[in-house]
């Protein structure tokens, strides 16, 4: 697949048309039409055209989409037809909500350890996996194929654990510590605020507060 071009806008609204078609696959809808899937997901039939254009399309003209094979389509898209091996390091309140979460192994995302600096730590159960200690840390990523690390550490302490994974082989971060890493172009970072999210609903307020005024 060759998306140098796709935005990330595009890419962004793939996880939400997944879990739509993922909820049509389960009522056992076969075939939807553009403007079926516009009203279930209230964005315009245009939208939905024009992002799925930029993946050769994948419907026929006035027949519909095939769920299934959308479902599919947009999956292996994403990745999500590979399995990733993930760690997570700093096992305070985030890193545990985390890894009790068990959804993301459905998704092909699966946790395969906890670390921490803390030794108090050190031993507590969290769902099926043990907190380890960071001195563990480099062989643990070696022997267990470890692709993702999770970082819900301080600030203080992510951009240098950071480097530390990046040497000894993990490809991408999921960094929840507010703080830019510093890695290789090669490396994948996805960046995850709740406040941004937070922030844009409080926009979003002031904006219907405005227009009630
Ligand atoms: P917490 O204090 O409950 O947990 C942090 C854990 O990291 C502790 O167990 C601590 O021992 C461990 N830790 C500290 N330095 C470490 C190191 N060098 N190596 C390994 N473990 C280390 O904090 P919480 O609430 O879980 O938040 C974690 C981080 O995530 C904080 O920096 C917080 O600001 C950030 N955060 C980010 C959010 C986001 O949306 N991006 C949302 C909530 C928290």
């Amino acid at each position: 697949m060759d998306d140098k071009n796709i935005s990330q806008a595009v890419i962004g609204r793939l996880p939400r048309y997944l879990r739509y078609l993922g909820e049509l696959k389960d009522s056992n809808v076969e075939r939807i039409s553009s403007q079926e899937l516009s009203e279930l997901m209230h964005v315009t039939a245009s939208q939905i055209r024009q992002d799925f254009n930029n993946f050769g399309g994948f419907g026929q003209q006035g027949y519909g989409y095939k769920v299934n094979y959308l479902y599919d389509e947009i999956a292996k898209i994403l990745g999500l037809n590979k399995t990733h091996h993930l760690i997570i390091i700093g096992a305070g309140n985030l890193g545990q909500a985390l890894a009790n979460y068990m959804n993301f192994e459905r998704r092909g995302f699966h946790f395969k350890g906890i670390f921490d600096a803390n030794e108090a730590l050190y031993g507590k159960k969290i769902r099926d996996m043990y907190v380890q200690p960071m001195d563990d840390l480099i062989t643990f990523v070696k022997d267990n194929d470890i692709d993702i690390a999770v970082l819900t550490i301080p600030k203080a302490s992510a951009v240098k654990v950071a480097e530390q994974l990046v040497g000894c082989g993990v490809k991408a971060f999921w960094n929840f510590a507010h703080v830019d890493l510093n890695v290789p172009k090669d490396i994948v970072v996805e960046n995850v605020h709740l406040s941004d999210s937070l922030m844009k609903l409080s926009y979003n307020i002031n904006i219907k507060q405005m227009e009630n005024e």
